[in-house]
């Protein structure tokens, strides 16, 4: 029987587990969406896309700063072709959990001009930091651009976009974790968990 082939729309997750929530973490994080050994697994099926539609091409990827280091550094290393990796800095989190208007914080160095570029962000949330950022890096006109998140949230969309690579399309919950934060925090958490509301309720953003 043919395996069933990996898809790029994202597997679903609905519920989150607050069994796997380690102890150390139980005051801040009500469940675990996703763990750390569930991430890896599809870390590397995206690899697998991603290797497969750019094996005879110069992939240039950009990745947004800072959301995406962990998955970034996964992601990467299971590329077995030729990429050249740059960053790009957008801010969009000026009060609390909403979003105000993107910002660029950080231009990408490398030439990009007539150039593959893979666009990588951590959460496709309402879609106005990726569409941003997509005009941003059209500006350089590049001969094609993809994106790729690791998580997407449909329900919240603003902006009609859609990412060509997604991870797991999640629920609409406040996730932290694997990179996303909250004001600044829970970047190293090895999985993505729900953040208590009572956190981002009563925590400042910065
Ligand atoms: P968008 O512009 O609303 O699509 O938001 C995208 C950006 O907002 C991401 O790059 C994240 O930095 C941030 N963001 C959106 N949702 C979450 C979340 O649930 N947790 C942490 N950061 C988030
Ligand atoms: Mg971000």
């Amino acid at each position: 029987m043919p395996a069933t082939p990996i898809s790029s729309k994202g597997i679903t997750v609905t519920a989150g587990r607050p069994d796997l929530v380690p102890p150390k973490w139980r005051r801040e994080i009500q469940s675990v969406l996703i763990p750390a050994d569930k991430i890896a697994r599809r870390v590397r099926q995206l690899a697998q896309l991603i290797k497969k539609d750019y094996k005879n091409s110069d992939l240039v990827i950009i990745s947004l700063l800072n959301g995406t280091v962990l998955f970034l550094a996964d992601l990467i290393r299971h590329l077995d072709i030729p990429v050249k990796l740059d960053f790009m800095g957008v801010t969009s989190y000026r009060t609390n959990t909403l979003p105000g208007k993107p910002l660029v914080t950080k231009q990408p160095q490398l030439e990009l001009s007539n150039r593959e570029v893979l666009l990588i962000d951590d959460i496709l949330d309402t879609g106005k930091t990726l569409n941003f950022a997509l005009g941003v890096i059209h500006a350089y006109h590049p001969r094609s651009v993809k994106t790729c998140v690791l998580l997407d949230k449909p329900s919240r969309r603003v902006v009609p976009i859609t990412a060509d690579y997604v991870g797991f399309r999640i629920p609409n919950h406040f996730v932290v974790g694997y990179g996303l934060d909250y004001a600044e925090r829970y970047r190293n958490l090895p999985f993505i968990g729900v953040l208590k509301p009572e956190v981002y309720a009563t925590t400042p953003i910065l």
